[in-house]
């Protein structure tokens, strides 16, 4: 298959890469790196990315910024972050990716544990989560052509302990290779509207 990896060179981008970059050709598309560039947060951006990879069979998106910072500092800025980025990024990833796809593909887009189990400082990031398992759901029932769409909800990675683990204190951190499972049972698989959870 011919997948795009939207944050190929991140964290988990660089495990998902690893783990279907064997058996499939990968097009890594990050903000500043990768094959090709791509800004998630300009419509334009990712109609030319569209544009020059041309049809593809999965879009994988592991890209996506929300704000974290404690409620009582909280305004309507840091949500706007994570709507711009992490929730419209993600979903126009897949509106404007419609038409990219082949028959049968699929999309695969990232969500995150605050989505069910929430921490200090991520008020701004939990409904970011919950908004895009919300799209998935949604758009599930109406893709076109066998085209699926499903979510990852990882938990926070062990790869990433060092930069973020004092905001996930007593959480359980997952490797980047069992996360990547999950994207290749979306991608490969044949599940439609769902949320795998790696924690
Ligand atoms: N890491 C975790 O523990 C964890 C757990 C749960 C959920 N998540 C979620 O998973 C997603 C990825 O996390 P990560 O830790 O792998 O991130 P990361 O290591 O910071 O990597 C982010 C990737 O996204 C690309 N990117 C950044 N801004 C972009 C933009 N505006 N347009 C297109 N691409 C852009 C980056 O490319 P450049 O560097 O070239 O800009 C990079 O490849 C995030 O939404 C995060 O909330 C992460």
């Amino acid at each position: 298959m011919k997948i795009i990896v939207v944050g190929a060179t991140g964290t988990i981008g660089s495990a998902v890469t690893k783990e279907l970059g064997g058996r499939h050709d990968i097009v890594k598309v990050g903000g500043t790196s990768g094959d090709v560039q791509m800004d998630m947060t300009s419509s334009d951006s990712i109609r030319r990315m569209y544009e020059t990879i041309g049809k593809v069979d999965a879009v994988i998106s592991t890209a996506g910024n929300a704000q974290f910072g404690p409620l009582e500092q909280l305004t309507q800025k840091e949500f706007e972050v994570g709507i711009k980025s992490k929730f419209l990024g993600q979903v126009n990833l897949v509106l404007l990716g419609r038409d990219f796809v082949n028959d049968g593909g699929s999309f695969t887009l990232t969500s995150g544990i605050l989505s069910q189990d929430p921490i200090p400082g991520g008020a701004a990031v939990t409904p970011i989560n919950s908004a895009e398992e919300g799209f998935v759901l949604g758009a599930s029932i109406e893709m076109p052509r066998g085209v699926r769409i499903n979510a990852v909800s990882p938990g926070v990675l062990e790869e990433s302990m060092e930069k973020i683990g004092a905001f996930f204190r007593g959480h359980v951190p997952v490797p980047g290779w069992k996360v990547a499972l999950a994207y290749s049972k979306s991608v490969e698989g044949r599940l439609n509207g769902q949320v795998f959870r790696v924690w």
